[in-house]
């Protein structure tokens, strides 16, 4: 997509990867894949649609390394070599409207076995058992759970988080083997990495816990993926880079982290924020246009490595001046992207670098073009 003047619209390599430019679908859990994990014909719709909306990088919704860690039963995973096919039906279709595809691989700790949000996010029992989602037993770096009257969750051994390391890197060779183009690893909200690397929820006072140990999980599984993913391809870490104001893991620990997993291969971080303390805790910074824009600043100046910037960008003017700010590499699109998947192809409009909708699938810009002359006056 060629664009006059907006950095949005230019390339952007990350590792050996050109993206055709610099929008990126945030990961969305779609609660829609089949109880085994694999991908649905819905899932093909869904991605399929921001591929012709003519994102850069689609990333795919949370994707669990081993089945307790779904956050729902309609999780997507890839634990099994069973599960490739389907999703790289989904990959090839992105591939072929000229857009990248992105996993999110992710484990759910004491998080996992939940509703779908509009179902009240809270724990399966046994009244959603008999709809066919049996709940499971969740995992987590101790046995306390997420609130007072959620289950126990059982506490990782060393030995349960050496298995549960050598299931990232497994995951990882399989998305691979689905032709992904970016493997992100999922470290944020609350979920397990996040919840070994807050001190808020890992108490442990063995190797994985401490001021020290705490990251110790997140650097495990970034090496290990690392060592199941092809050196040419980028490797993302999504990072709630604080938790809250002054409260648990802090920018300062973000800031050090980000400058670790550098050196283990990562190459972008994905700033988020929140997540731990809860499932219905306040939100760790007021939900205002951009709220999160300044960490990924912060990461990006401070750990020097590349980053996206997520939350409430929904504008094409606003996503451009995060850009010319030097704020991001990235500009990630959540809820905006379902409520318009073609918003790239309109936001180049925006900039006029896409007047007569040549950019767009033919077959639709064919008759857009001659549409918008009518809109005009100017059509016969
Ligand atoms: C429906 C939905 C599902 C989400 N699922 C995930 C997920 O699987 N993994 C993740 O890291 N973030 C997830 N998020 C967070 C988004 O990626 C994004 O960070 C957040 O929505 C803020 O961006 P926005 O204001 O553009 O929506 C989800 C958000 C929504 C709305």
């Amino acid at each position: 997509m060629p664009a006059k003047n907006a950095l949005l619209f230019e390339s952007l390599k990350v590792r050996e990867l050109e993206l055709l430019n610099r929008i990126m679908i945030s990961p969305m859990c779609t609660y829609q894949a089949e109880l085994d994990g694999k991908a649905h014909e819905t899932h093909l719709v869904h991605y399929g649609q921001f591929a012709l909306g003519g994102a850069g990088l689609i990333m795919t919704e949370a994707t669990a390394v081993e089945a307790r860690g779904r956050i729902s039963a309609g999780d997507l995973g890839l634990w099994s070599d069973e599960q490739v096919p389907a999703i790289k039906r989904v990959v090839d279709f992105v591939h072929q409207q000229g857009s990248k595809m992105g996993v999110q691989l992710a484990h759910a700790g004491i998080k996992a076995s939940t509703r779908p949000p509009w179902d009240g996010n809270s724990f399966l029992d046994n009244s959603d058992a008999e709809k066919g989602a049996k709940p499971w037993q969740t995992v987590g770096p101790t046995d306390e759970p997420l609130a007072a009257d959620w289950p126990t969750p059982m506490a990782l051994s060393i030995s349960d988080i050496e298995t549960l390391v050598e299931a990232w890197g497994a995951a990882a060779a399989r998305a691979n083997t689905a032709g992904f183009d970016v493997l992100e690893i999922h470290g944020a909200h609350g979920y397990l990495i996040s919840e070994f690397l807050s001190p808020l929820t890992n108490t442990r006072t063995d190797e994985y816990g401490g001021e020290q140990g705490r990251t110790r999980l997140a650097c495990e599984v970034v090496e290990a993926v690392r060592a199941n993913w092809p050196e040419h391809k980028p490797l993302f870490f999504r990072m709630s880079v604080i938790e809250g104001v002054d409260i648990g893991w802090s920018l300062d620990d973000s800031i050090k982290l980000a400058k670790r997993l550098k050196t283990l291969g990562v190459d972008l971080i994905d700033c988020s924020s929140g997540g731990v303390i809860g499932m219905h805790g306040k939100y760790a910074i007021p939900r205002t246009p951009g709220y999160q824009v300044f960490l990924a600043d912060a990461i990006r100046s401070q750990a020097r490595i590349q980053v996206s910037a997520v939350g409430l960008i929904t504008q094409p003017n606003q996503a451009e001046a995060i850009l010319q700010a030097s704020q991001t590499d990235i500009i990630a699109l959540g809820r905006e992207a379902l409520n318009n998947p073609y918003w790239p192809r309109h936001a180049a409009q925006v900039f006029n670098a896409d007047e007569h909708f040549e950019n767009w699938p033919q077959r639709y810009g064919w008759w857009l073009d001659k549409r918008a002359a009518m809109v005009k006056g100017a059509g016969q």
